[in-house]
């Protein structure tokens, strides 16, 4: 029955996984280094913040499809803080970064046609992509060159490729792409007529890096689309505000741009009141965004220093992000050790195949959570990988 009515774009299997299943019958009695809500991780939030959300110009509804002018411009202030500015014109509001996605996908890809996405990393391009009809073909970063880019990994893609994603820094290995592969890849896009989607959502969070390489909103040579958003750097996922920032070759961002209209159009998703609130909330929230970076920072150094007592563990430079990755020798089953650390040494932390990494031994650790409650996590996380390698 299910398979004659429903679609295959969502999957057939939903049921939770073994890990899932896990965690309920552990009924929250672990410390938690998989959480990526960083409203569930005790910042202190302005009081400032919020209030702006009820002005009474929220009360009335004058809609423009790529979002308020008053907000665009709010969003280009900032691009040229990052050191990009850009002509609020060039801006497309969206509820989230995710619907930046789909609204991409429609305007880049008809049902059957594919973009590139990278592996290891964010693992919602596969649903993301194939919920609009999209084919989601994983290309491979290279753990070598610190998960950098390797573009004859795109040597092979098929004639139905419409656009490759970038995530700058990446999630969740922490790597920045290098000025010098970002212009490589920008030229192979213009090359082969790809669109580059470039996801900047962790950009303002820049952890072990001596300097940030520049932002794809500046890439001029080809139609690229640059994604941020409140639920990052303002640490707001709830107020659903994020943006596309369009730029390329003037015929062909115009041309993107009077589409995506079309595409916003039809939906009209971003709420108003929150539109009104966004220069303020940009200002506001830059004190929790500190906050953030500088937890992520502490969280990092106590990983490192903590598991410095295992050499056969090790933790990759983090160049931006929330989180980082534990590398461990793969001794069996990276699931079976995930349950163990759970239910043996009461810490959960999320498996590398869940990010697709290549192969088994990669954990991944958030490192938003309260300093105590992190040390806490990093010790058993400590103790569970010296007992799993001295009984490997
Ligand atoms: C790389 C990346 N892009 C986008 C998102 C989602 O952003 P939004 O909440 O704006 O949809 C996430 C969330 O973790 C992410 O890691």
């Amino acid at each position: 029955m299910t398979q004659l009515i429903f679609s295959r774009r969502v999957p057939d299997q939903l049921a939770p996984n073994r890990i899932t299943i896990a965690r309920q019958r552990c009924a929250g009695n672990f410390i938690d280094l998989t959480v990526s809500n960083p409203t569930e991780c005790r910042f202190d939030y302005p009081p400032d913040l919020l209030p702006p959300l009820a002005e009474p110009a929220g009360l009335s509804y004058r809609p423009d499809p790529l979002g308020l002018v008053w907000a665009r411009e709010a969003v280009s202030a900032l691009s040229g803080e990052l050191g990009a500015p850009v002509d609020p014109a060039h801006i497309v509001l969206t509820a989230s970064t995710s619907e930046a996605y789909t609204f991409l996908f429609k305007l880049l890809c008809d049902p059957g046609d594919a973009v590139l996405v990278p592996t290891p990393s964010y693992p919602l391009f596969e649903h993301l992509a194939r919920l609009e009809g999209v084919r989601a073909l994983p290309y491979a970063l290279c753990e070598e060159g610190g998960w950098s880019l390797d573009l004859d990994e795109f040597s092979t893609a098929p004639p139905e490729v419409k656009a490759v994603v970038i995530v700058h820094p990446n999630n969740p290995t922490g790597s920045l792409v290098r000025e010098e592969d970002a212009a490589a890849l920008e030229s192979l896009c213009a090359t082969r007529g790809w669109a580059l989607i470039a996801d900047e959502v962790f950009y303002s969070f820049p952890l072990e890096t001596a300097s940030i390489p520049r932002s794809f909103a500046r890439c001029e040579s080809t139609l690229t689309f640059t994604l941020g958003g409140l639920s990052k750097l303002a640490a707001l996922p709830q107020l659903k505000l994020a943006w596309i920032i369009t730029s390329g070759p003037p015929p062909a961002r115009r041309a993107a741009l009077e589409k995506l209209e079309f595409i916003a159009d039809t939906f009209l998703s971003v709420a108003t009141p929150v539109q009104h609130a966004l220069p303020s909330l940009l200002q506001h929230g830059a004190r929790v965004r500190d906050q953030i970076r500088h937890r992520c920072r502490h969280n990092l150094a106590e990983l490192r220093r903590l598991l410095a007592l295992l050499p056969a563990v090790s933790v990759p430079a983090v160049e931006g992000g929330w989180s980082a990755v534990v590398r461990v020798p793969s001794l069996g089953s990276e699931e079976d050790l995930i349950l163990s650390l759970l239910e043996q040494f009461g810490v959960a932390v999320q498996p590398g195949y869940f990010f697709e990494f290549p192969r088994d031994g990669y954990l991944v650790v958030s490192l938003l959570p309260t300093i105590d409650e992190f040390s806490l996590g990093a010790q058993r996380l400590a103790a569970g990988l010296g007992t799993w390698l001295g009984a490997g």
